[in-house]
């Protein structure tokens, strides 16, 4: 069990409105590799996973190159492939215990958003209720025409699946670099993050924005940070709490410690 510092366990038992940002790193104990892994050891673990040719070929490739609509629009095929390739990781992974101790914590805490700079859905599979997702669903498909979701579609065709209605090529329904977030949850992240009493920055590098600077509003308006994460990010000299190691071990911890 780990040592929480008193003064952190009575703000949490005391606290009636919370946010919680969480990154790749909530989701790396459920077997999903994060953005900023380096290239040989995601290698490695793809290699893993069961899947070695299909990670092989992937393997290659930095998400900063395939997930935008530059990509997109010169190679559909390729950025299609390779989110079927993530698709089917993410279908095959869980939620671990740190997903589920975030999903305790919202019973525990009047006012309660998560917000997930995630695409891969495992804090609602873990039965978080208020989940904001920044980055859309990777388990979704819209059209990238008309934007119309999808029901269902093919993933071993020569090209593309094309939109019932426009034909218009499919495309995952999750924000591409250098897309607009969703105005409705970017919203209301940002209310959250305005009337919150604590912050919470988890296994997020924090370097990708708007999601980033949510701790620094939070921080101006007043709230407590905390942050946990495996190791130091850009934010952990600003935060009232450190606390470094990995979520999913932590936060059980945390929350036994608070309220039970
Ligand atoms: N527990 C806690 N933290 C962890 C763990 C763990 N088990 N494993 C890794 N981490 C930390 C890493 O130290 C790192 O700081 O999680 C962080 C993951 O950072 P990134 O890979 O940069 O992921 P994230 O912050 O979610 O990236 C943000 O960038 O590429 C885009 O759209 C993508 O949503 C993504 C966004």
């Amino acid at each position: 069990m780990i040592d929480f510092p008193a003064d952190l366990l009575s703000l949490l038992k005391k606290t009636s409105r919370a946010a919680v940002l969480t990154g790749a790193g909530v989701s790396q104990e459920s077997g999903l590799r994060t953005f900023r892994d380096s290239q040989p050891a995601t290698a490695l673990r793809q290699a893993q996973d069961g899947n070695s040719a299909q990670a092989g070929l992937w393997s290659q490739y930095k998400p900063e190159d395939l997930a935008t609509p530059e990509a997109f629009a010169r190679d559909p095929k390729l950025v299609w492939d390779w989110y079927s390739f993530r698709r089917e990781a993410v279908k095959a992974v869980r939620p671990n215990a740190g997903h589920y101790a975030l999903a305790e914590m919202e019973k525990r805490i009047p006012n309660f958003t998560l917000i997930t700079q995630n695409v891969d859905g495992l804090h609602r599979m873990a039965g978080s209720l208020n989940v904001l997702e920044l980055h859309g669903n990777i388990t979704r498909v819209r059209c990238s025409k008309c934007g119309m979701l999808a029901e269902i579609w093919g993933d071993d065709l020569e090209s593309v699946p094309r939109c019932e209605k426009c034909n218009g090529y499919l495309r995952p329904d999750v924000v591409w670099f250098g897309e607009s977030l969703p105005p409705v949850e970017l919203q209301k992240a940002v209310n959250a993050t305005r009337e919150c009493q604590v912050f919470f920055s988890i296994g997020t590098s924090g370097v990708v924005q708007p999601a980033a600077s949510l701790a620094h509003a939070a921080r101006s308006n007043g709230a407590v940070l905390i942050e946990i994460n495996a190791d130091p990010t850009p934010l952990t000299a600003h935060v009232d709490f450190a606390i470094q190691g990995k979520s999913g071990e932590i936060l059980p911890d945390l929350v036994k410690a608070v309220w039970e």
